[in-house]
C-alpha cells in the first residue's frame, strides 16, 4: 500500500503484518514493514532503500502504480537483508539507476550480494544528492546499529530518513493510523533489541536530530512520525541512565523451590513501595522468546533486575541462561544485578551465570542460593534481601529517578 507523505515523497515498501518473530528472536505481535521512500524531484527520482528480498513484488506493484519506469537514484541506508534483500532485483528492474551509499554501505553491499563496491557513488557526511528543488544530504549514523547505518535529511520538506533509528516492529491495520499506545510500546521493544547495546552511539544521534527540529521522521520499520517529538521524547528517556525505582525478576522453578523464593522477595519489596514485574520463564502457555523480549523491554530504564533458577546439570535452568545471555548483549542500563536460587547437592550456578553476563556494567547483589524448599531461616534472609534492595533503590538520587 503507498503512503503519500508529501506531494514528492512516498512509502512504498511492503507490509508484514502477520509476522511472527522478527530475526526469528524478537516477538513482533503487531508484525513488521518494510519500508522504503520514493523521492521525485524535478529532475530526478530516488528510490531510499529497496525491502526485503522476498516482498519485492510488492515494492514494484506500487512503483507501478506511481507510474515510475526509471529510477536515477537507489539509496540504500545499511545492508541488513530486511532493507536491502531486493537490491539484486530492483537492479534487474532498474539498470540505470545509480546506487548510493556510504563506504560502509557499498563494502557491506560487496560481501552480502556480491554486488562490486565500484558499483556505488560513495557519499560521506554533509554530501548531497541533488533532486531538483529536493536535496538528500548524507548523515552517517554508525553503529545505529550496524556500522553502515545511515540518515539522509530532505531540508526543503525538513524530512529525516533515519533508517532503523526510531524504528518499530508495527504494521497497523490502517497504514496511516497508528495506535499511538501500541506504537510507543512496540518502539520500546525495538529500542530494547536493537538499539539499547549500542546506546552511546544513539544517543548522539538523538540529539543530532532534536537539534535538525525535524517535521517528519520515515524510519526503516513502522509508521512515519509525523509528530518527531512523541519519539524523541521516549529516546532521550531510554538513552538515558535515568532509572525507575523498580524490580523486574525473570525466573524459572521447576519444582517450587525457586518460586517460594521469589514469592518471599516480591511480597518483602511490595510491601517497602518498590513495583515488582515478574516473568516466569517457564510458563508453558508462553514462547520462551516472547517472555525474553518482554523482560528485555521491560529492562529499559528498569532499576534492577534478579535472575531466579533453579540448578539444573550444576549451572543455571537454559530459559534462565538464555535470558542471562541475552541481557548481556542486550546490556541495559540497571543499577542492580542479583540472582536466587534453589540447588539440590551442588551448583555452579553463580558463577556461570556471572559469566553469561559479564558485560553488564550493573552492581552484583549477594547471591542468595538455598538448598531444597527455602527454610524458615532463609524466607528471614530473603526478606531482608529484599528491604536492603528496596533502600538501595529508595537512596538512588531522585535527579536519576524517572520522575523522581
Ligand atoms: Fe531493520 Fe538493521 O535492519
Amino acid at each position: 500500500m503507498i503512503q503519500k507523505i508529501s506531494d514528492r515523497v512516498f512509502q512504498v515498501g511492503a507490509l508484514d503484518p502477520r509476522l511472527p518473530y522478527f530475526d526469528a528472536l524478537m516477538p513482533t505481535p503487531y508484525g513488521t514493514t518494510y519500508n522504503s521512500y520514493l523521492v521525485r524531484g524535478e529532475d530526478k527520482v530516488a528510490l531510499i532503500d529497496p525491502v526485503q528480498g522476498d516482498k519485492f513484488e510488492q515494492l514494484l506493484q506500487n512503483l507501478k502504480e506511481l507510474c515510475i519506469n526509471e529510477l536515477d537514484y537507489i539509496i540504500c541506508l545499511h545492508t541488513e537483508q530486511d532493507h536491502a534483500g531486493a537490491i539484486l532485483m530492483l537492479r534487474d528492474v532498474f539498470p540505470n539507476a545509480q546506487l548510493v551509499g556510504t563506504a560502509r554501505v557499498a563494502e557491506l553491499m560487496e560481501y552480502h550480494f556480491h554486488i562490486p563496491r565500484e558499483s556505488f557513488f560513495v557519499v560521506a557526511e554533509g554530501d548531497t544528492i541533488e533532486l531538483g528543488s529536493m536535496t538528500l544530504v548524507c548523515m552517517p549514523i554508525p553503529f545505529a546499529h550496524w556500522p553502515d547505518n545511515t540518515m539522509f535529511w530532505m531540508p526543503e520538506e525538513r524530512i529525516l530518513f533515519s533508517s532503523d533509528l526510531f524504528g518499530s516492529h508495527y504494521s497497523p491495520d490502517i497504514p496511516n493510523c497508528p495506535d499511538e499506545a501500541i506504537w510507543l510500546l512496540e518502539t520500546r521493544a525495538y529500542f530494547s533489541e536493537i538499539m539499547m547495546p549500542t546506546r552511546n552511539h544513539v544517543a548522539r544521534y538523538v540529539a543530532k536530530v532534536r537539534a535538525l527540529d525535524p517535521k517528519s521522521i520515515c524510519a526503516s520499520h513502522g509508521p512515519v512520525w509525523y509528530n518527531p517529538s512523541i519519539v524523541l521524547n521516549e529516546y532521550e528517556l531510554m538513552v538515558s541512565d535515568k532509572v525507575r525505582r523498580d524490580v523486574v525478576i525473570a525466573y524459572v522453578s521447576m519444582h517450587g523451590s525457586t518460586e517460594r523464593m521469589i514469592d518471599v522477595v516480591a511480597d518483602e519489596l511490595c510491601a517497602a513501595g518498590i513495583r515488582v514485574a515478574l516473568y516466569d520463564l517457564g510458563d508453558p502457555n508462553r514462547d520462551l522468546r516472547t517472555l525474553v523480549g518482554s523482560v528485555v523491554t521491560e529492562t529499559v530504564n528498569a532499576g534492577s533486575l534478579l535472575l531466579a533458577s533453579p540448578t539444573v546439570l550444576g549451572g543455571p535452568h537454559p530459559a534462565v541462561a538464555a535470558m542471562a545471555l541475552l541481557v548481556n548483549a542486550f546490556n541495559p542500563s540497571i543499577r542492580y544485578l542479583g540472582l536466587l536460587g534453589s540447588y539440590g547437592w551442588g551448583t555452579q550456578i553463580e558463577k556461570q551465570v556471572n559469566g553469561l553476563t559479564a558485560r553488564v556494567k550493573a552492581e552484583r547483589l549477594d547471591s542468595v542460593l538455598v538448598r531444597g524448599l527455602p527454610t524458615k531461616e532463609d524466607e528471614a534472609s530473603l526478606r531482608q534481601y529484599a528491604r536492603d534492595l528496596a533502600e538501595r533503590l529508595k537512596s538512588i538520587p531522585d535527579e536519576d529517578v524517572i520522575g523522581g
